[in-house]
């Protein structure tokens, strides 16, 4: 990589707002990168009558990692689903096989009365979920039909075949082995025979992992023991729709969604790097958006894409330091202007 290219898709809502406040990290730690911006969801639709125009398609695809903001925006949610705004990321992830999701969620040290749990359980959050992100319910056969009796029915069809099981599975053992060597899959095999599959698949990769205690969970109790004791959870891997639920869940209880980055990766080191908050029409254009999510998806793309792990870890601790020394957003219970706190960060860079 001589120059990495970096595709900065910012998108609606807040989108912008975060990844201009990410944009000036990266700027601040010199890293010799090369950044292009294209429109993407309403912000395309407007321009283009697209959510995801060839052009940004074909820019994501060039790129050698891309920074995404948010799609979403109200005045679109009566178009037809193709040209809604969030088929831009749907599409992303599908054109660019971003199959692996992870969401990392912690709790910051200073932000324990942000999280609608009690301190002393909150304290303990320190997981990361692993999502899958281009199968399920999300991409099966879907449509509306009228049944026999003359009703409307809408259906999505949940599905996975065992190799997209089986590759999302690795993705958590391999995880599990850079951290506590745990590993916990969560489905609802009880009553799904997707998530039969997924288990049964799920137990024939384990042996390949030895070294790693594989669980399962149903997610019915996984959403429960997420708000009772998330201080047990320590790599889960999941399917998309439960993955989906599960991540907004855990931000909550880490604090606030506005600190949780992602990362959605192709499995060869490519990545589309997005805070996990959506994108906020209530409060866009406001300055009020917490910049932390998106600023820790730039480190997250600075370690798992571009292979620059110190620059990572330094605007990881920058954040840290800011949460510590009392640097906090409405949504954290604070009042600082989005460009306040990420100057708050940039001083903490050192
Ligand atoms: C997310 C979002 C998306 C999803 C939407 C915007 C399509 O909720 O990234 O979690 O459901 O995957
Ligand atoms: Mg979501």
């Amino acid at each position: 990589m001589a120059q990495p290219l970096i595709a900065i898709l910012a998108g609606d809502g807040i989108g912008p707002e975060v990844t201009n406040a990410a944009r000036q990290v990266l700027d601040a730690l010199a890293l010799g990168l090369a950044f292009e911006e294209a429109p993407v969801g309403g912000a395309a639709y407007r321009v283009a009558g697209q959510p995801l125009p060839p052009d940004t398609l074909a820019l994501a695809k060039r790129a050698d990692a891309v920074l995404f903001g948010a799609v979403g925006d109200p005045a679109f949610d009566a178009l037809e689903r193709a040209l809604r705004p969030e088929q831009a990321i749907l599409g992303l992830r599908k054109e660019l096989g971003l199959f692996a999701n992870l969401r990392p969620a912690r709790l910051f040290e200073g932000l324990e009365d942000a999280s609608a749990l009690k301190p002393a359980v909150a304290r303990a959050i320190d997981m990361v979920i692993v999502r899958e992100l281009t199968g399920d319910i999300y991409f099966g056969e879907k449509g509306h039909r009228v049944t026999k009796k003359g009703l409307r029915e809408g259906y999505d069809v949940m599905r996975y075949d065992e190799v997209e099981v089986a590759r999302i599975v690795r993705v958590g053992f391999d995880m599990a082995l850079t951290r506590k060597r745990r590993l916990l899959s969560v489905d609802k095999a009880n009553v799904l025979e997707t998530s039969q599959l997924w288990r049964d698949v799920t137990n024939e990769v384990a042996r390949d992992y030895r070294d790693v205690t594989l669980t399962h969970m149903y997610v019915d109790n996984c959403a429960m023991q997420l708000v009772r004791d998330p201080g047990q959870f320590d790599v889960i891997v999941t399917g998309n729709l439960f993955g989906d639920i599960l991540s907004d869940q855990a931000s909550m209880c880490a604090g606030s969604i506005g600190m949780l980055p992602s990362a959605a990766l192709d499995g060869e080191g490519r990545g589309l790097y997005e805070p996990i908050h959506g994108s906020a029409p209530d409060i866009a254009g406001q300055g009020k958006a917490n910049p932390c999510a998106a600023i820790l998806s730039a480190a997250m793309m600075l370690r798992h894409s571009l292979h620059m792990p110190e620059a990572a870890d330094r605007i990881e601790a920058a954040v840290a330091a800011a949460i510590l020394g009392g640097a906090r957003t409405a949504d954290l219970g604070g009042t600082m202007t989005t460009g306040a706190m990420t100057e708050a960060v940039l001083a903490g860079l050192g």
